[in-house]
């Protein structure tokens, strides 16, 4: 068997949210690193890897055997073709906020607080953050991570339907902590964003827009940046 791969930072910083002993589905699993990964290093009791595309799931399919890994495999838009049963942990990364937003809407099983979620999206992650808190998601904990240049946050998050209290900065920055290299970065991007927004408002000439999104860019400068 070949050497054990190892994973890029940004799949490193969703296996590190993954409690010891998990059973496991990752949904989008494309190559199957992830599930591979953590099976292999015996972080996990169970591994299922789900995709889309029977491509990427073949793909995953010859890892598990390449690496000798006991992965289940299976073909799913999301959690349609998943028994809702067969997992306590689910990671859905690598995709667009909106996208994880639906799959999670579109699991045909209950979901409450016996599941967790480790949730990595590559944009729109306050769209994201934004269907979390509606529909009763509390974020647990959330860490930023640099890859390939990219920064990205990923969040452990689950129904609790408690109606948490958050001011305005929470959709764009979560549950980030404040004060790490990491964190500014990211705070830097979410500014970067809002100024461009910004610059929308100046050309429709939307004057209250201006304000509101300059307070809010105060206020991530003040909580977030030293
Ligand atoms: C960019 S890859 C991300 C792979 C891996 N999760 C990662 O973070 O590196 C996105 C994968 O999600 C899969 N995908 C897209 N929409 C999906 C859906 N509705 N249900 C399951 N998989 C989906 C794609 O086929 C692709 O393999």
């Amino acid at each position: 068997m070949p050497k054990l791969f190892t994973l890029t930072r940004r799949l490193s910083a969703c296996a590190s949210l993954v409690r010891e002993g998990a059973s496991l589905i990752d949904i989008g699993t494309d190559h199957g690193y992830l599930p591979i990964w953590l099976f292999k290093s015996g972080k996990i009791s169970k591994a299922i890897a789900a995709d889309i595309g029977e491509g990427p799931l073949l793909s995953a399919k010859t890892n598990a055997k390449k690496y000798e890994a006991d992965l289940e495999c299976i073909l799913s838009d999301g959690f349609k073709n998943i028994n809702g049963n067969s997992f306590d942990t689910a990671v859905i990364a690598g995709m667009g906020g909106e996208l994880i937003s639906k799959i999670l809407s579109e699991a045909p099983f209950e979901i409450d607080e016996s599941k967790t979620f480790i949730l990595q999206p590559m944009t729109a992650a306050k769209e994201l953050r934004e269907y979390l808190y509606k529909e009763g998601y509390s974020i647990l904990t959330e860490s930023t991570l640099k890859d390939m240049g990219k920064i990205y946050s990923v969040m452990k998050v689950q129904k609790l339907n408690k109606n948490e209290a958050c001011d305005e900065t929470y959709f764009y920055m979560g549950k980030i902590e404040p004060f790490t290299n990491e964190s500014e970065a990211y705070a830097l991007k979410v500014i970067n964003s809002l100024n461009n927004k910004i610059k929308g408002y100046e050309h429709k000439g939307d004057a209250e827009g201006i304000n509101k999104t300059y307070e809010l860019i105060n206020k991530i400068k003040e909580k977030y940046l030293k």
